[in-house]
């Protein structure tokens, strides 16, 4: 790839018209969502499209998601059925992405030849600022290297895109912290695929039902066929070593990071803010005190201690319910689902 400059502008009125006009000329511009950064490009067009995977070094077998700015540009996309119809009043805009059949105009490059889309509209204004001004439908990852975590500050996503891609908007930190929620509502009872910001329960009270993808929390077995291609790609890999324990008795788990620590070299414990002080001298860092403080913080904690080059990383659990299905997922594929139940 040749190096360009890149351009860090606060998302205001001015770089987010800049930003949509570079999108419709087809180059490539990070912007802020609620979720993380996304690295965005005109959807519609395969050679933006093509030069979103080659920037972020990303697989061309996985698809990526279709932001829109309003319920009524994903009919140009897809065909919703009533169930997405539902949805996408309910949680529209939000961090919900459904996959529904897709339409012609939809290039093969972005759905990576499915004949599903995923359609999203994020709930950021800098994000719905620029789909506006773009005036087409902007395809985006997020806007991490291939198998980094995803960013959730304009200054992670500069580490990873410096010198690839002309334009990032800094709109601050991201609210939620994880990705989007995916769900495949194109059958009777909508099924998520990665979990994220619109939980199970949330969706439940709408459809009715919900079901989860059981390789949500296992890895995928020798020769099975995922039901989302992001399941199978290597994920927010940190480069220590990290093994994440969860269980119902506190004690139990803050021995057993004790434990841990004391048999390496180099560690670091990422606990509840309630259990910061059971550490005594060993290394530790606050991972908040609800599954959604650790969505929020979870990204930017494995980016630094990548930058702290710690070799061993334990990290305290949630419980699987609302947000904790997310922030599990997210940690047990960080640590290659290296989880230890006490
Ligand atoms: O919050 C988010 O969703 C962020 C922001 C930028 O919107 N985007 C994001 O995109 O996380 P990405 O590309 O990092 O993750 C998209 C996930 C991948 O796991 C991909 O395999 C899955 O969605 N996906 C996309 N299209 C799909 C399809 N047609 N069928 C099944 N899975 C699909
Ligand atoms: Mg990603």
């Amino acid at each position: 790839m040749d190096r360009i400059i890149t351009r860090v502008l606060p998302a205001d009125d001015e770089s987010i018209r800049l930003g949509g006009e570079m999108i419709a000329r087809g180059e490539l511009v990070g912007f802020p969502t609620e979720t993380v950064y996304g690295l965005g490009g005109n959807a519609l067009s395969d050679r933006a499209v093509r030069d979103i995977f080659a920037a972020k070094g990303r697989p061309a077998d996985n698809p990526l998601i279709v932001h829109v700015a309003k319920m009524e540009e994903a009919d140009s996309l897809c065909f919703p059925t009533d169930l997405a119809k539902e949805l996408m009043r309910a949680f529209w805009p939000g961090p919900l992405t459904l996959l529904m059949k897709k339409k012609p105009c939809v290039p093969d490059v972005t759905t990576a030849s499915l004949d599903t889309v995923a359609v999203r509209c994020p709930m950021h204004p800098a994000a719905l600022g620029l789909i506006s001004a773009a005036g087409v439908p902007i395809a985006a990852p997020s806007g991490n290297l291939s198998g980094r975590p995803s960013p959730t500050r304009a200054a992670h996503m500069l580490e990873d895109m410096d010198g690839r891609i002309p334009l990032i908007l800094d709109g601050g930190d991201c609210r939620v912290g994880v990705e989007s929620t995916v769900l495949s509502v194109t059958g009777d009872e909508p099924v998520i695929f990665r979990p994220g910001g619109i939980t199970r329960e949330d969706i439940a009270r709408v459809a009715g039902k919900c079901a989860v993808a059981d390789s949500v929390m296992r890895p995928l077995k020798e020769g099975e066929s995922a039901p989302s291609p992001g399941m199978k790609h290597r994920h927010y890999a940190p480069k220590g070593n990290m093994t994440v324990v969860e269980g119902a008795d506190a004690e139990k788990v803050i021995r057993k990071l004790k434990e841990l620590y004391d048999a390496s070299k180099n560690a670091c414990i990422l606990c509840h803010t309630a259990h910061l002080k059971e550490f005594g001298a060993r290394r530790v860092m606050d991972l908040g005190d609800s599954a959604e403080k650790t969505a929020h913080v979870l990204f930017a904690a494995l980016r630094e201690m990548d930058d702290e080059h710690i070799s061993r990383i334990l990290c305290e659990g949630w419980s699987e319910n609302g947000v904790g299905l997310a922030v599990m997922n997210r940690m047990a594929r960080a640590a290659a689902f290296d989880i230890v139940r006490v």
